[in-house]
């Protein structure tokens, strides 16, 4: 059965320099996802070692490390079904050139090193990452709903 998951996903500094940031929250929202947490920041080093924790020692390792930090990222938690999966499949293979077209990497992205997006690759990264990223009470998964908040308004008088 298909489960609501949630996951890490960061813009990262190319990204929002090239002001894609509307454009691929957009395509995450128009999907159905929800975005529960969203913040604009500078990775720290710590949270860079952390974060590519799995790469060290390989020779784009260090070209990475500067990548994420070379600018702010906009890191969310994305929730919705089969959402690990599913993000990944919206920003499509590592190298853009191998990414399907519609995809985030191939509309966006010229090579593999600069790639625009991150996302979680299992439940479980997404679960270490998120942890990297934010507390627990920046994530908003649990919203009053509009309707709700309309049918108390109406209920007031
Ligand atoms: N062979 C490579 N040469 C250069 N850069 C690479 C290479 N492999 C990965 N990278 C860079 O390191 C990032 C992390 O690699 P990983 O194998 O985890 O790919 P990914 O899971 O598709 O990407 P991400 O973790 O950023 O979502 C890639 O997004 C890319 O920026
Ligand atoms: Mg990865």
């Amino acid at each position: 059965m298909r489960a609501k998951e949630r996951t890490f996903v960061a813009i990262k500094p190319d990204g929002v320099q090239r002001e894609l940031v509307g454009e691929i929250i957009k395509r995450f929202e128009t999907k159905g996802y929800k975005i529960t947490a969203l913040k604009m920041l500078q990775v720290t080093d710590e949270q860079a070692k952390a974060h590519y924790a799995e790469h060290e020692g390989k020779p784009f390792y260090p070209r990475l490390i500067r990548y994420i930090q070379s600018g702010p990222v906009v890191a969310m938690v994305v929730e919705g079904y089969n959402a690990v999966a599913g993000v990944r499949h919206l920003m499509g293979s590592t190298d853009p050139d191998k990414a399907e077209v519609g995809t985030i990497r191939a509309d966006f992205a010229e090579v593999m090193e600069y790639n625009v997006v991150h996302g979680s690759d299992s439940v479980e990264s997404a679960e270490r990452e998120i942890k990297i990223y934010f507390n627990e009470n920046e994530i908003y998964a649990q919203r009053k709903c509009m309707e709700e908040l309309v049918v108390e308004y109406l209920d007031a008088d």
